[in-house]
């Protein structure tokens, strides 16, 4: 099998183990779909939610320095003027002449070895449309802006955008988190929420979406401090996945040139990952100095400096920024986790079947346990049961009596539970259950009343 169809190949299987599963399914499926949308089902809404409380962990609660922020979506559209969204928030956009498929002009010369410049309005007549051959017409600039209005009224004055990053939520709201705090530079806010971006290219599951998540964190600094902060920042960005297990020969840094950097950057340096189809950006750390919050204060007439206490020194700081898509981050944990196997457990019929087994880390497993009653009657059952409602509230967990024992153990290493609690005829007498690891299929006999805190302890 060629490497580009061994690729396709995994992402379709994770595509399709998350639709069975209820990890992902597409978006307004009943009517056809609407193409690159994606809806997380119940098993997909706890992996999220795992790894962005995985991420508030590790940012705010880790770090008496950072603060968090939830502020609109909807903006003051002055905002995307003063952050030069407006002018410059664009990709270029190319139409073969043939096929009307559309292309992103600048991925187009990548792929060809050629530099990404281009005049506006220029056809790129050397290069032929990789759809059909045919011929491309002129480079368009595209903003990537959602557009809506405010109000009954569609005009200029009612317009406003979807934001495109959470960040300038944080940049408006940093004298107010200053003032209601009292925070002393270098401090953080961070920030989790709904960017919406009008993708020339969308695909690939949800590495490219127009509408996603991101986890973005602000950091405050005194200038001339920026660069070893940066340092710092980049260094938490490897060990955060390095931890979550994300195999380190998968992760690389990038640094971007300095003629490809976005207009508020001094520096920039992406997280790759290793996925199926190449290298791509996972985390985005950018050093964008006192861009922002001088603008702002430009435009808004604010005052947005800091006074430092000690010194009376008076500064804009710097901004150190690390970026990640929430949903991005999920595919990558997927697509880290996904192994298959030959058939490891309850191989009752001696048959050489392919397994798969979700190695999720336990902090973003969706189901931590499952409990298993060897027979579907009572007293077992009612056995069963009063487990699973010891565990409540502590820890999700599946109840499952279906089908063999293998087959069960098999349908919760496709999600990724970490646990498995067999309840069998010898519980009723000894009040023991057994526990099976997913990772070492290690089985250990744990008394019923130890189990609640003898989990809990796994997932310390
Ligand atoms: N505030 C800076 C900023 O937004 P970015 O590199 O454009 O920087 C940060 O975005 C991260 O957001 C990316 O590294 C990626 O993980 C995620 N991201 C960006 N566009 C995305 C999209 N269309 N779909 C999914 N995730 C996206």
């Amino acid at each position: 099998m060629s490497a580009e169809n061994k690729a396709e190949n995994k992402m379709d299987k994770i595509i399709s183990l998350c639709k069975r599963r209820g990890f992902i399914f597409p978006g307004s499926e009943i009517y056809g779909g609407l193409a690159n949308t994606w809806d997380y089902g119940p098993l997909g809404i706890l992996l999220k939610n795992n790894i962005r409380d995985y991420w508030w962990q590790k940012i705010v609660r880790e770090n008496n320095d950072i603060v968090g922020l939830d502020a609109s979506i909807l903006m003051n559209s002055k905002v995307w003027e003063v952050s030069g969204h407006v002018a410059g928030f664009t990709d270029p956009l190319v139409d073969c002449k043939a096929c009307k498929k559309r292309w992103r002009a600048d991925h187009l010369l990548e792929a060809k070895g050629l530099k990404p410049d281009f005049e506006p309005d220029v056809e790129l007549v050397d290069i032929k449309c990789p759809e059909c051959g045919g011929s491309l017409g002129a480079v368009r600039q595209f903003n990537l802006m959602f557009e809506t209005n405010i109000g009954p009224l569609k005009d200029e004055g009612s317009k406003v955008y979807l934001r495109p990053e959470t960040a300038q939520g944080i940049f408006v709201n940093f004298k107010n988190v200053l003032e209601s705090q009292r925070k002393r530079v270098p401090f953080g806010i961070a920030q989790i929420g709904k960017a919406f971006r009008n993708e020339i290219t969308p695909g690939n599951f949800v590495f490219r979406t127009r509408e996603f998540e991101q986890m973005e964190m602000e950091w405050f600094v005194k200038p001339g401090t920026d660069e070893d902060w940066f340092e710092t920042w980049k260094n938490f960005m490897w060990e955060w996945f390095k931890n979550l297990g994300v195999k380190e020969k998968d992760l690389r840094f990038y640094e971007h040139p300095k003629e490809k950097l976005s207009h508020y950057s001094k520096r920039t340096v992406d997280l790759e990952y290793n996925f199926p189809w190449g290298w791509g950006e996972l985390w985005g750390l950018a050093n964008r100095t006192d861009f922002d919050l001088k603008q702002h204060s430009k435009f808004s007439g604010q005052e947005l400096s800091y006074r430092d206490p000690e010194t009376n020194e008076v500064f804009v700081p710097f901004v150190i920024e690390p970026a990640l898509g929430l949903t991005r981050a999920l595919l990558v944990l997927l697509l880290n986790a996904y192994e298959e196997v030959e058939t490891r457990s309850g191989n009752e019929d001696g048959k050489h079947e392919t397994e798969i087994v979700l190695r999720l880390h336990k902090a973003i497993a969706p189901i931590k346990a499952a409990i298993l009653p060897l027979s579907k009657k009572e007293p077992l059952a009612k056995l069963a049961l009063e487990i699973q409602a010891s565990l409540a509230g502590s820890m999700m967990t599946q109840y499952d009596e279906t089908g063999s024992i293998g087959k069960r153990y098999r349908r919760q290493d496709e999600i990724g539970t970490p646990y498995c609690v067999t309840v069998d005829f010898e519980s009723l007498e000894d009040k023991q259950v057994t526990v099976r690891d997913r990772d070492t299929m290690a089985q250990e006999r744990v008394a019923i009343a130890d189990l609640r805190n003898y989990l809990i302890n796994k997932f310390l």
